[in-house]
C-alpha cells in the first residue's frame, strides 16, 4: 500500500519535510507512547558508542528535537545536531532552553542546532570525532549518499553511530512487529497527533532500507573498521557502529 508521506525520487525531500512539519510539536510525545519511553535508552546507547568527552567533537545528523545531541552534549563533547526541518529545529532548540532551565543533568555546552542537508554535510572533511544519527538514514532519498557524507566528515579514527528502526532476523517476530507497525503504530498517530499516515509511513519507508544488515554490508564496503550491529529487542531496533579508518 502506497503511502501519502513516501515518494521515491526527486520529490522525497519536499514529502518528508511535509511530514515532519505536520508531526514536530507532537513528536516526542508519540515516540514515548510507542517506545513505552525506551528510545530514551537507546539514544543514550548511541551517545555512549560515539564515546566522546570534553575537547572533543560530534556532529548528529537529521537531529530532529535533539535527544541525541544533547546527550553527547552531556558528555562534554562540543555538539552540533544537523536537520532540515525548521519545525523540528525550532523544537530542538526550545526543549534545550527547558533542560537548561528546568535543572536536568545539564550540559557544559549545549548543542548548536543548524539547519542543513543530510546528503550535503556543509563540513569539511575530517572534523568531527564522532557523528551520529538517529532514524534519519532511512528518510533520505539516498541513504547510502547520508552515510558517506556522515564518513567523510568524520576524522581518521572517529566513530559513525547510526540508530534506526530494524528487520528482525527471526521470521515470527518480524510478522509481529511489522503488524504492530502496520496497525498500532498508525492508530497511536491518529489518536494523539491527528496523523496516521505519518506513523504508516514508518513501516513504508523500512520496507525500502535495508536496516541493519544493509547498513553493515556498506560500512564494511566503505572500509569502515569495527563493524557492529547491535540489536534491541530482537533486531526491531537497530544500532550500526563502525569507525573511519583513513
Ligand atoms: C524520525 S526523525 C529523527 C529525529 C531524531 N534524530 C530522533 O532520533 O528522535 C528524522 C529527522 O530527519 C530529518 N531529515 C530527513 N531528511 C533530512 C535531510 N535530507 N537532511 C537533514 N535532515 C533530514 C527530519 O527533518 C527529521 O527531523
Amino acid at each position: 500500500m502506497s503511502n501519502v508521506f513516501y515518494v521515491p525520487g526527486e520529490q522525497r525531500a519536499a514529502k518528508v519535510n511535509d511530514l515532519f512539519a505536520a508531526i514536530a510539536r507532537r513528536y516526542d510525545l508519540l515516540n514515548d507512547l510507542q517506545s513505552f519511553g525506551l528510545h530514551r535508552r537507546w539514544k543514550q546507547r548511541v551517545a555512549g558508542l560515539a564515546a566522546v568527552g570534553p575537547g572533543r567533537r560530534a556532529l548528529d545528523v537529521c537531529c530532529g528535537t535533539g535527544d541525541i545531541a544533547r546527550a553527547l552534549a552531556r558528555c562534554g563533547a562540543e555538539v552540533t545536531g544537523l536537520d532540515f526541518s525548521p519545525a523540528m529545529l525550532e523544537m530542538a532548540r526550545t526543549r534545550s532552553q527547558k533542560s537548561e532551565a528546568g535543572g536536568q543533568k545539564s550540559a557544559p555546552r549545549p548543542p548548536v542546532f543548524l539547519q542543513g542537508d543530510a546528503q550535503q554535510l556543509p563540513f569539511p572533511d575530517n572534523s568531527f570525532d564522532a557523528v551520529t544519527v538517529g532514524y534519519g538514514l532511512r528518510n533520505l532519498a539516498s541513504w547510502e549518499a547520508g552515510l558517506r557524507e556522515m564518513l567523510r566528515v568524520a576524522r581518521p579514527g572517529g566513530r559513525l553511530v547510526v540508530l534506526d528502526f530494524g528487520k528482525p532476523p527471526n521470521a515470527l517476530w518480524r510478522a509481529i512487529y511489522f503488524t504492530h507497525l502496520k496497525i498500532s503504530v498508525p492508530l497511536i498517530g491518529r489518536l494523539f497527533c491527528g496523523n496516521a499516515d505519518a506513523y504508516a509511513y514508518i513501516l513504508e519507508s523500512l520496507k525500502h532500507y535495508p536496516a541493519q544488515e544493509g547498513v553493515a554490508a556498506k560500512m564494511r564496503e566503505l572500509k569502515l573498521a569495527n563493524v557492529r550491529v547491535i540489536n534491541p529487542l530482537g533486531g526491531a531496533m537497530a544500532i550500526n557502529y563502525g569507525e573511519k579508518t583513513e
